[in-house]
């Protein structure tokens, strides 16, 4: 696993930007799919904006990318603003040009969202492998939308929100905490095992609880982010607000420090 400690959140942007790059490079010398997994969140958001500056700036394609999202709310209708498809339709897809039929996401809409929930999973399955999946965390350690409590081998279902994802969540509904669906579909955490690298960012004071717990505590249920350390390619991208808490943090600025000039992401 690799930390990324950074001094402010748009240079995590800009690393994580290099990241999904790196992968969508490394697919295509391969001949293999461009297979991007997508999250939602504020914690992405400095990067999406870096790529849409790449791609209008210097001519950086996503023509190729096939992109599947990591999770949606259950029971918001389509075209919802609020829900993923739209967030990311509006903060990278139509802005890197990437056809929406090829961005796809669970069916939080659909009348039967277990059986949405397994075709969601058969369709990433044949598409795969996920290249590159990003990742943020929530204040309870949470990735996807998988609450503390996940198995660490669970695949796409339905989960119930805890009322603090809620809470957290409410920003985004005008911070009515009714208004945040109770249920959600998520990729699994043994779902998001099976992507090449993964790439979880993390900015702010709020996360140097989770982000400490999942890298350097236990491998636990409890903390669905420390599944992280079952992956062989992780990069862990902080600023130092949210690596505060890392009892190695004086070593992951060593390292980077002294990262071989050839070893990319
Ligand atoms: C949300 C999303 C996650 C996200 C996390 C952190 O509820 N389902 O995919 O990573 O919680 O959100 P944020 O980046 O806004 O802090």
């Amino acid at each position: 696993m690799e930390v990324v400690l950074l001094p402010t959140p748009t240079d995590c942007g800009r690393v994580v930007a290099d990241a999904l790059q790196a992968g969508l490079a490394r697919a295509r010398v391969r001949g293999a799919p461009a297979v991007l997994g997508l999250a939602t969140g504020s914690s992405p958001l400095l990067a999406y904006r870096e790529l849409v500056r790449r791609h209008a700036e210097e001519g950086l394609s996503f023509a190729d990318v096939e992109a599947f999202l990591l999770d949606e709310y259950v029971g918001l209708p389509a075209g919802h603003p609020e829900s993923y498809r739209e967030v990311i339709r509006r903060e990278l897809t139509d802005a890197v040009g990437i056809d929406p039929a090829r961005v796809h996401g669970p069916d939080g809409a659909a009348p039967d969202p277990l059986a949405a929930a397994l075709a969601y999973e058969e369709r990433l399955q044949a598409a795969g492998p996920v290249v590159v999946q990003l990742l943020g965390i929530g204040t309870n350690g949470h990735v996807g939308f998988n609450e503390p409590g996940s198995s660490l081998s669970s695949r796409t279902r339905v989960k119930t929100l805890t009322e603090q994802t809620r809470a957290d969540n409410a920003r985004f509904f005008a911070d009515d905490v009714d208004a945040v669906p109770r249920h959600v579909l998520t990729q699994g955490l043994g779902t998001i095992l099976r992507a090449e690298h993964l790439v979880l960012v993390a900015t702010g004071e709020q996360k140097a609880a989770p982000v400490a717990a999942a890298l350097e505590g236990p491998l636990t249920a409890s903390v669905p982010g420390s599944v992280l350390q079952l992956h062989p390619h992780v990069t862990v991208v902080v600023d130092e607000a949210a690596g505060s808490r890392l009892a190695l943090a004086d070593h992951h600025r060593h390292a980077l420090t002294h990262k071989p000039a050839d070893q990319g992401w």
